[in-house]
């Protein structure tokens, strides 16, 4: 949440603070601003996008070799000019840009003011700066003591870069919570709070630690903790190419990332299904295999799209392993006094690895005892390195907002987890572990023919955009994709949709429909088909607008619904990964015809990372 950017080389900033701006802008995006640190600072900040701070330092004084840029998503204080960083000390001696959110400023802001402290903004961020300045200027110790001791006062989380006139010089970044890495240059060093700003420059990526202080000079860089004590500099090489952060021809990234979906499953299962030797290895696991396979229980913890993959896991797991799967909201879990203990296995699933609540969730498992393997997207994340084990989805960046193909990647990491467990502990035949891994096989050239229909989910777009209510309906594993066609619906079209098991409709949405509610079913031949049936009927009977997607050459639906999908047959556990993918297309579509901003909806951010 948020974007950091921080350059101090001998290049000029300006122009790689603005790229990787660019690039991070998908973690938010309400105010954007840069300070430049030239003898003195330079502070240009502005409401809106990165391109509108482009066009309003246009033409301006730009030149130096350090500086920090940072791209928002409001937490305390209104989307403004004012209240955008950088935010500068009262003396204007340092300039700090923060992610994370410091809980104890009001206390802290309280005390300064009484030592006669003027603040212009309603953020935590400035507090933070004028509370640097503070100890600065009343104890008489170095820019680093005083960052250094300030962080020592703050309740919270935090991931920040501070500059200072009073040591030109130097680069401070600290995290608590808030992830920060810094890339390694010649005589230059990136700081980000992903990598996607550095990846053009270099591969050597450090990331830094909870409670890491990173001192940089242009030819050194020291790594402290809190109390000043050197830490150790464990340097990763990224594996990344600049090309994945392109929209390479498409019109989004949201609409290049649901087209890459046949390709990132590919990606996710190659090399760990093994129809040779009919295997499944997630090298990842082969570690704690045994505690997973004999697991008393699975307990998943996710957020967001990230929970209903966890939601199919579960119908998967509990079906083809018969493991006993809870699917927790993180922000919940973490909560409410839960009970975890050694013989459980938790399930932690992230795209982006940060999501505030679910390190927090995880955390907690860690300290009850459990087992807790991470399915993170994005490789060195925090989660992946909280959790005991893990694997990774191969789904590639993720920049569209609304995530569609790291879901698609989750399921298949959680299908293959499935089938593993299930084959290990006995329950699946030689004959229908191979037709699973074979079915598997087949869902990246399902996925490509159901992109082939691309102008028909145009058509349907067309019907619903217009809505502003909208119900999808599913059962068994159907269910999830309900709720996450739904979902996508409402990120980037601002339609209000509901997701519901199709049962459940006539205890309470069915009361919402009439002639302009339309209704999507996801209506495969499975176990449950002729009860779906029934509920479709129970819709035209009140005169709802019926979409429904169902299996190739079903006449029957087609009789009934208004408008029929028709996606290939699979097996019935594995159809989410092809039943979402029309809907993640239509909810595309109707975004655009209603003029929204798909990769970037109001008010959402690609990473969570406060609470
Ligand atoms: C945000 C994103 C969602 C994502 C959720 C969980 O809300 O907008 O797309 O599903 O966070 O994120 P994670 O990275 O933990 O999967």
């Amino acid at each position: 949440m948020c974007g950091i950017v921080g350059y101090i080389g001998s290049k000029d900033a300006y122009p790689i603070l603005i790229k990787g701006l660019k690039r991070l802008e998908y973690r938010g995006y309400d105010s954007a601003g840069v300070a430049l640190l030239n003898g003195d600072t330079a502070i240009y900040k502005k409401k809106g996008k990165v391109s509108e701070l482009e066009d309003y330092v246009r033409g301006k004084e730009t030149k130096c070799s350090i500086g920090i840029g940072h791209t928002r998503w409001a937490t305390h204080g209104e989307p403004s000019d004012l209240n955008a960083h950088p935010h500068q000390s009262e003396k204007g001696l340092f300039t700090i840009i923060h992610n994370g959110i410091i809980e104890n400023y009001s206390i802290l802001k309280k005390t300064l003011m009484d030592q006669g402290m003027t603040f212009y903004s309603d953020t935590d961020t400035e507090v933070l700066a004028n509370l640097i300045e503070f100890i600065y200027t009343s104890e008489d110790v170095s820019v680093e003591v005083a960052v250094s001791l300030a962080l020592q006062k703050v309740e919270g989380a935090y991931g920040l870069v501070v500059i200072s006139r009073e040591d030109p010089n130097l680069m401070i970044a600290a995290r608590r919570s808030s992830p920060l890495v810094i890339g390694l240059g010649s005589n230059e060093y990136f700081i980000a709070s992903d990598a996607t700003p550095i990846v053009e420059y270099t591969d050597r990526v450090i990331y830094l630690n909870n409670d890491d202080i990173a001192l940089i000079r242009r030819d050194e860089l020291v790594l402290k903790n809190l109390v000043s004590e050197s830490t150790q500099v464990n340097i990763k090489t990224l594996d990344m190419g600049i090309s994945e952060m392109e929209k390479q021809g498409y019109e989004h990234f949201m609409l290049k990332e649901i087209f890459e979906q046949p390709r990132s499953i590919m990606d996710t299962f190659r090399g760990r299904i093994m129809s040779e030797t009919n295997e499944i290895r997630l090298g990842g696991l082969l570690d704690v295999k045994d505690q997973l396979v004999n697991a008393k229980r699975i307990v998943v913890i996710a957020c967001g799209t990230s929970w209903h993959a966890g939601l199919v896991g579960e119908y998967l797991i509990e079906d083809l392993a018969r493991i006993p799967v809870e699917v927790e909201y993180a922000s919940e879990f973490r909560y409410r006094h839960p009970m975890i203990g050694p013989d459980d296995v938790v399930l932690a699933i992230s795209q982006s690895g940060e999501t505030a609540d679910t390190l927090a969730a995880i955390q907690l498992a860690k300290d009850a005892g459990a087992l807790v393997i991470g399915i993170c997207n994005v490789a060195g994340s925090s989660i992946s390195r909280e959790t005991h084990a893990g694997v990774y989805t191969h789904a590639g960046i993720e920049i569209g907002v609304a995530s569609t193909k790291a879901f698609t990647a989750q399921v298949t990491v959680l299908t293959m987890m499935a089938i593993m467990i299930g084959k290990e502990k006995g329950l699946l035949s030689e004959g229908r572990f191979s037709q699973l891994l074979k079915e598997l096989n087949d869902v990246p050239s399902q996925i490509e023919k159901i992109l082939e229909q691309n102008e028909e989910f145009k058509r349907i777009a067309e019907i619903i955009k217009d809505a502003t209510n909208a119900l999808y309906l599913g059962r068994g594993v159907s269910f999830p994709v309900a709720l996450e066609g739904a979902l996508k619906l409402k990120e980037i079209s601002y339609i209000h949709a509901e997701g519901y098991p199709a049962a459940e409709m006539k205890h309470g949405p069915i009361a919402l429909i009439d002639e302009k509610m339309p209704v999507v079913f996801i209506a495969t031949r499975d176990g449950s088909y002729e009860k779906i049936v029934s509920n479709i009927q129970e819709v035209k009977a009140r005169n709802g607008v019926v979409i429904a997607i169902v299996t190739e050459g079903d006449t029957t639906i087609r009789d009934m619904a208004d408008h029929v999908i028709e996606i290939p047959e699979s097996d019935e556990s594995l159809v989410s990964l092809t039943a979402v993918v029309p809907l993640q297309l239509i909810a595309y579509h109707i975004a655009l015809m209603r003029g929204c901003d798909v990769d970037q909806p109001r008010n959402l951010a690609k990473s969570v990372t406060v609470e």
